[in-house]
């Protein structure tokens, strides 16, 4: 029986260290080494493995719409615990040597060739319904416990599994996960074998779409372990907020204590405060209370933090709470949640406030894949795309379209980078209902988050009434009920002013460019007329830009799918061809106008795969990132950097390698922030021109081969130049990293990059020259090279080129010592380089 009781802590701040680390009874510990892999075959079960029964389940208990509709939860119910009983593979005798060994986070989709009968959305990889013997994979592996593990709660925690997954533990059916961008937990403390051996089973079935981008396949995030005390601070269990008066901060923490035992307790929680420095600034301590077996309660304490350090983008102070839940005066879990003190304000008039000050919010929206790996990310390859972002000047990420892997969010709080975030699918089931509290369950600590989405772009729903109050507002209430601090919103692409628009705390307005046919068809507000008529209703572009261009390409080219890096390129759609996006320099000026915007998310910072728009096959990934697939950026890139930062920016497009093209006109763009910008050509000025703001300067130059030269001037002096010059041909290959040395864990990665240089020296703009790869110290996970049209495979140790780049994902093993890598091309003279790989504790994982 759950019930509820508010006590309010007696503060105590103490000058006592915090606890000690070998108090601890709570462990997490890493699942990601060791498991065995399998692809399945749905249609044909029999043929590899005794399994109809599966046929039987997934008919059943479809997860598709129409079973949603009629609101069926879905869940495994009580015959499905004895599910796969009679399958020998989910059983711990099981002989699984033959299996494939990896380690996670695995998808096995990027792994697959491209496919040109694959859909074209998810990338052309050959899965989804139309190719079973490709969509259901088996993951096996063991672990052990000790016998002293009986009576601790124990739990397994998924943090994302693509998709639809059932679990098996020692032959038990633990439960079913449909979503493939939800964490989910199975409690484990009554299927375990203690001091001995457990088998973990997880079959996979990426057989449905949840999406319209690259989804990939597999267990592509952590998986944990946790083992801690019976009585506990409950999975999920904290949430803390903080009110900021003055100088001072009252922080308020709700904590849900659980009784997993037999018998009923005497339990209280301390919760120290811990600063950044690890230095302990107040503490709470509850009442003990009477905890009833196999019950839990919800405990709310009030602590003071003097002096707070606020968490801001400049500075993201972060602190902790430490819980520390005793039983009759004994430690029995220790629960820390990181968290920081801030203070958010969505306005109607002035856009968005962080401790009071505006900040414009200058994001880009991104899906999870990236080049060589798909959606299988280390942490440090997310770290490493968080700050490729944050060099544009972005200050927002927006992690569409769902809950993005925990680390990322962690990542963005020690960053500093503001986030919206939102779930996979709008619904009123029980699932996804389900889905949604675990979201804000999960992750309403993250300082960085100020806005929950409800939904993207739901056409058929949006724009009525009576969906809004089905679908947006119990949605919506939700939210609120399980965090008062942040307002839903709803990212939505016309019908402004309609249904979801008149119940949503914030207004999410997806293209301003689709305000330009609202005259026109007469039924929707445009973002100014919103503005007049929703006087309480704040507003920001969910999703702007849609800008589509390919790294180093100057032409589209429509045979080859790609498109020039030009600032020019619009998406185009629907049965009118009709367009949506707009280039960065108009989107910007367009909110530039309009201060009640709190800013804008850009469609998107990287490119991924999938949704080659305007393009179709040969073309697989898209084409409207700032940064391509690998992070390599675009010339747009310096658009946003001019704008979005104080840096200086002078920066030419295109290259200056133009053979036989000497004589003819070559439109030249500088990006730039300097207030006059001249060019010339091999010494000639070509002219002096004003910068005007939240824009580009021009010039059409005759081509002669030679270099071209850009001017900035401040206070009408020269303050910087740049320049682009004709190269030689490719002579050799240089290879640069990241990275100075990486950790012996092997989680950690080096994003290494491989260009081409001429005889002296100079960076090849258009080299395309094939490059192989050879490794000891460590080994490669994947390779890519931003070209939205290559086939080449993501998995292996060599690739092309693609106008003058391509990249090499290194990870490191367990062993420490060095990296030696080589990139060799035919004809070239080969690049080596070395990175230590440093001995570091390791996380705790189970083995
Ligand atoms: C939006 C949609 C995004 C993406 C984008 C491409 O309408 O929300 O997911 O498809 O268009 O321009």
């Amino acid at each position: 029986m759950k019930s509820l009781q508010i006590l309010m802590a007696m503060l105590i701040i103490s000058a006592t260290s915090v606890f000690a680390a070998d108090d601890a009874p709570r462990e997490r510990l890493l699942m990601d080494f060791g498991w065995q892999f399998h692809l399945g075959d749905a249609p044909d079960a029999g043929a590899q493995f005794d399994y109809p029964e599966f046929a039987r389940l997934d008919k059943n208990r479809p997860d598709d719409d129409a079973q949603e509709a009629r609101n069926t939860p879905l869940r495994v119910d009580a015959a499905a615990v004895n599910l796969g009983k009679n399958v020998s593979f989910v059983q711990p005798d099981f002989d699984s040597a033959s299996w494939r060994t990896l380690d996670l986070p695995h998808d096995w989709a990027v792994e697959l060739p491209f496919d040109r009968h694959g859909d074209k959305d998810h990338g052309f990889k050959p899965i989804g319904a139309n190719f079973p013997t490709n969509s259901i994979g088996w993951y096996r592996r063991t672990f052990e416990l000790p016998a002293g593990d009986k009576g601790r709660a124990l739990w397994i925690e998924f943090d994302g599994v693509y998709r639809n997954c059932l679990v098996w533990l020692n032959g038990v059916c633990l439960g079913r996960n449909v979503s493939g961008y939800g964490s989910f937990f199975y409690d484990i403390s009554r299927t375990a074998n203690f001091g001995g051996t457990n088998t973990l089973v997880v079959r996979v079935d990426a057989s449905r779409f949840e999406g319209w981008f690259y989804e990939g396949a597999g267990i592509y995030r952590h998986v944990w372990l946790v083992k801690t005390g019976a009585t506990h601070v409950a999975h999920w269990g904290t949430f803390v907020t903080t009110a900021v008066t003055n100088q001072d901060a009252e922080i308020s923490a709700e904590t849900t204590l659980r009784n997993d035992s037999e018998s009923p307790v005497n339990a209280k929680i301390i919760s120290e405060i811990v600063d950044a420095d690890g230095k302990k600034v107040a503490q709470g301590e509850s009442d003990s209370i009477a905890l009833g077996k196999n019950s839990e309660q919800m405990l709310a304490q009030k602590i003071n933090v003097a002096n707070a350090k606020l968490w801001s983008l400049e500075n993201p102070q972060l602190y902790k709470m430490i819980s520390r839940v005793e039983v009759d005066g004994k430690l029995s879990d220790l629960y820390e949640t990181p968290f920081g003190i801030r203070t958010i304000k969505w306005d109607v008039n002035q856009g968005f406030l962080l401790n009071d000050k505006h900040v414009f919010i200058k994001g880009t929206a991104n899906h999870q894949d990236a080049a060589g790996v798909g959606i299988a990310v280390p942490d440090a390859l997310n770290v490493w795309r968080l700050e490729q972002l944050k060099k544009i000047g972005d200050n927002a990420y927006r992690t569409a379209h769902g809950p993005a892997t925990p680390e990322l969010l962690d990542a963005c709080d020690r960053l500093g980078i503001l986030v919206f975030t939102e779930q996979r699918r709008l619904g009123h089931t029980l699932q996804s209902f389900g889905d949604l509290e675990n979201l804000l369950r999960r992750d309403r600590n993250h300082p960085s988050i100020i806005a929950w989405g409800i939904a993207n772009e739901e056409m058929s729903a949006q724009g009525k009434d009576e969906a809004a109050q089905t679908l947006a507002v119990p949605n919506q209430n939700l939210i609120h009920r399980l965090d008062p601090t942040r307002p839903a919103t709803f990212a939505m692409n016309w019908d402004w002013g309609n249904g979801f628009s008149k119940v949503m705390d914030v207004q999410g307005f997806n293209y301003w460019f689709q305000s330009t046919h609202s005259k026109n068809r007469g039924h929707f507000l445009d973002m100014d007329e919103f503005h007049k008529a929703f006087p309480n209703t704040p507003g920001f572009g969910s999703e702007e830009a849609s800008t589509v261009s390919t790294r180093g390409i100057y032409e589209n080219d429509k045979t080859r799918g790609y498109l020039s890096a030009y600032d020019r390129n619009l998406p185009r759609g629907g049965d009118a061809q009709r367009e949506w996006g707009s280039t960065a320099e108009a989107w910007m000026n367009y909110y530039a106008a309009r201060p009640w915007l709190a800013g804008a998310f850009v469609w998107t910072g990287f490119d991924y795969r999938g949704e080659p728009t305007p393009y179709s096959w040969p073309c697989i990934s898209s084409h409207f990132g700032i940064l391509d697939t690998c992070g390599f950026p675009k010339d747009n890139f310096y658009f946003y950097q001019a704008w979005w930062t104080d840096e200086p920016v002078l920066h030419i497009l295109p290259h200056w390698n133009w053979p036989g093209r000497e004589g003819q006109e070559i439109e030249v763009w500088v990006h730039s922030n300097f207030e006059a910008v001249e060019l010339f050509l091999n010494g000639q000025s070509l002219g002096k021109k004003d910068m005007p703001r939240l824009s580009h300067l021009e010039w059409r130059v005759k081509y002669e081969p030679g270099k071209l030269e850009a001017r900035g001037y401040k206070n009408g002096k020269v303050a910087a130049t740049t320049f682009v010059e004709t190269t030689g041909a490719s002579a050799k290959l240089v290879l640069t990293t990241d990275r100075k040395s990486i950790n012996a864990d092997g989680e950690d990665v080096a994003v290494i990059n491989v260009s081409a240089v001429d005889a002296q020296g100079r960076e090849v703009p258009t080299a395309n020259n094939f490059v192989r790869f050879e490794i000891t110290g460590a080994k490669i996970i994947g390779v890519g090279n931003g070209d939205p049209s290559c086939h080449e495979a993501d998995k292996g140790s060599e690739r092309s080129l693609f106008n003058g780049f391509a990249q090499v994902i290194v990870q490191s093993t367990k062993n420490s010592g060095m990296i030696n890598l080589a990139a060799k091309s035919d004809g070239l003279q080969s690049a080596a380089l070395t990175l230590p790989v440093k001995a570091v504790k390791l996380r705790a994982a189970s083995q």
